[in-house]
C-alpha cells in the first residue's frame, strides 16, 4: 500500500517538522490600506494581458482582515509551523527610510497569534513583492537594492526577531531573476538575459550580506534561503540529450546551489552566458557562501531536457496537474539524493510542494480532492525515502494553506488544501487538509517498538 497513511507516518521521526505555506501578496489583499506602499506585483497586475484572468492582489484571500480565523485554520491542522512572507512595502513603503507602524503591527499580531497557538513562525523576507519605489530606481538590477534589503532584514529582526523560529531571505531567486527579468512573464516584466543574471547575483549577494548582518546583531532565528528545483532528466538516452540535461541542471539548480555551498558559479553556465554573465565584485562569492542554518527546497515536477528544442505534450507522458506540470514524485527523491551527493547540506526542508487541481465543490459542500491527496502522499513518501538514505531532511510544508492568487495564472489555479470561495471568501478545508491533519497526528502518535 504505497499511500497507506500509517506506513507513511512510520517513515518520519517524531521531531520531523510539518507545516503549511503561503506568501503575502498571494493571500493578504488590503493592497492599499493602512499605509502600505505599492509593490511591483501591484503595478504588474495592472498591465493588460499579463495575468490570465486579469485579476490582481487587491483583495486576494482578504487574509489581512481575517488573520485570527486563518491562524485558527492553521492550528486546526495540528502542524508545527507556518511559513509566511512579509510584504516589504507594507512595513517600509518606499523600500528605505520610514517604517509603517500599522504594517509592522499586523506582523506582530501574526507572529504572536502563531506563538499563542503553539506554531513556529517561519518568515520569508522576499517572496517577490519588491517596493515599486525601489523598482523605479533599478530594482534588483541595481546594486543599491542589495543594501536596502539588508536594512529591511535588520528592521524586521529588530521588531520580530525575538519571536521568529526561522528567517528565509529569498524565495526562489531563479523565479525573480528568470521569469521576472529574462522571460518577463512575472513582475517586473523585463526581458534581458544579461539583466536577469545580474539580478540573480544581487539576490545572492543580498542574501549573504543579510545573513552576516543578522548574525552580527545576534539573530536568534535560524537563517536560510529557499530555492526552487526540478529534477532534470534527459528526454532520451542519447548523448545529445544527456549534454543538454547537464547544462540545464547547471543553469537552474547549480547556478544557485554552487555559489551558496561552493562559492563559485558553475563553469559551464558561465561559458553558456558569455557576455551575459553577471558582474562580480571582489569578495562577493565569499559573502554568498556564508554558511546556512537551513536550506529550503520547493519541488513541484521534473524537467525533461532535449537537444531537439521545446518539448511537445506527448513528450511528457506522466499525469499532469492543472498547471500542466508532470506529476513525478520519484524526482523529489532523486533531487534530494543529488543535493546530498553534491553538497554538505544543512538541515533541509521541503518548503513548498503541492498541486493545482480543478477542485469542484461537491453536492455535499465539500471538496473531494483525491488527486491532491495522492500527490501529497506520493511526494511525502519520496521525502521519507530520501531521509532513510541519509539526506538531512528536517521538515515538509504543503503549498498551500489555502487557494490564492497564483501569480500570472490569477485565481483559476487552486493549490490550497483549504478551498476559498472568491465570492464569499469562505474557507472550507478540502479532503486533503483532513488527510494531512491525520498524517501529522499519526506521526506524533506513540509507536509500537519495531514498527
Ligand atoms: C512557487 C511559488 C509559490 C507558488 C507556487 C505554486 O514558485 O514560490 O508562491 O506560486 O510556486
Amino acid at each position: 500500500m504505497p499511500n497507506d497513511i500509517n506506513d507513511l507516518a512510520s517513515r518520519f521521526p517524531h521531531d520531523f517538522a510539518w507545516g503549511v505555506a503561503t506568501s503575502a501578496f498571494q493571500i493578504e489583499g488590503a493592497a492599499f490600506e493602512d499605509g502600505k506602499g505599492e509593490s511591483i506585483w501591484d503595478r504588474f497586475c495592472r498591465e493588460p494581458g499579463v495575468i490570465a484572468d486579469a485579476s490582481n492582489g487587491d483583495v486576494a484571500c482578504d487574509h489581512y482582515h481575517r488573520l485570527e480565523q486563518d491562524l485558527d485554520l492553521v492550528a486546526s491542522l495540528g502542524v508545527d509551523l507556518y511559513r509566511f512572507s512579509i510584504s516589504w512595502p507594507r512595513v517600509q513603503p518606499a523600500g528605505e527610510g520610514a517604517w509603517n507602524e500599522k504594517g509592522l503591527a499586523f506582523y506582530d499580531r501574526l507572529v504572536d497569534g502563531l506563538l499563542q497557538r503553539g506554531l513556529a513562525p517561519h518568515v520569508t523576507l522576499n517572496h517577490w513583492d519588491l517596493p515599486q519605489a525601489l523598482q523605479d530606481r533599478g530594482g534588483w538590477a541595481s546594486r543599491d537594492t542589495v543594501h536596502r534589503f539588508v536594512d529591511y532584514a535588520l528592521g524586521i529582526q529588530r521588531r520580530l526577531g525575538d519571536r521568529l523560529a526561522a528567517i528565509t531571505t529569498h524565495n526562489e531567486p531563479w523565479v525573480v531573476a528568470w521569469l521576472g527579468h529574462k522571460e518577463g512573464s512575472f513582475a517586473p516584466g523585463i526581458r534581458s538575459r544579461k539583466v536577469a543574471n545580474q539580478v540573480a547575483h544581487h539576490l545572492l549577494v543580498s542574501h549573504g550580506l543579510a545573513l552576516r548582518a543578522l548574525r552580527a546583531e545576534g539573530a536568534r532565528a535560524r537563517l536560510g534561503i529557499v530555492l526552487n528545483m526540478a529534477h532534470t532528466m534527459p528526454l532520451t538516452d542519447s548523448p545529445e540529450d544527456a549534454a543538454v540535461a547537464k547544462l540545464d541542471d547547471a543553469l537552474g539548480r547549480r547556478w544557485y546551489a554552487d555559489p551558496l555551498f561552493k562559492g563559485r558559479y558553475p563553469a559551464e553556465a558561465l561559458a553558456e552566458f558569455g557576455d551575459d554573465a553577471p558582474q562580480v565584485q571582489a569578495g562577493d562569492m565569499e559573502v554568498i557562501a556564508t554558511p546556512l542554518d537551513f536550506l529550503g527546497i520547493n519541488y513541484y515536477s521534473r524537467h525533461l531536457s532535449s537537444a531537439r528544442g521545446p518539448l511537445r505534450p506527448e513528450d511528457k507522458p506522466c499525469p499532469k496537474t492543472d498547471m500542466g506540470w508532470e506529476i513525478y514524485p520519484e524526482g523529489l527523491r532523486e533531487l534530494l539524493l543529488t543535493m546530498h551527493r553534491d553538497y554538505a547540506l544543512p538541515a533541509t526542508y521541503i518548503t513548498e510542494n503541492g498541486g493545482a487541481f480543478p477542485d469542484p465543490v461537491g453536492a455535499d459542500g465539500r471538496v473531494h480532492d483525491a488527486d491532491r491527496t495522492g500527490y501529497l502522499a506520493t511526494h511525502i513518501r519520496a521525502v521519507g525515502e530520501a531521509l532513510a538514505q541519509g539526506v538531512p531532511m528536517a521538515g515538509y510544508m504543503v503549498w498551500s494553506l489555502m487557494d490564492n492568487f497564483e501569480w500570472a495564472s490569477g485565481y483559476a489555479k487552486r493549490f490550497g488544501i483549504v478551498h476559498v470561495d472568491y465570492g464569499t471568501l469562505e474557507r472550507t478545508p478540502k479532503d486533503s487538509a483532513l488527510w494531512f491533519r491525520d498524517l501529522v497526528a499519526r506521526c506524533r502518535a506513540p509507536r509500537k517498538t519495531g514498527a
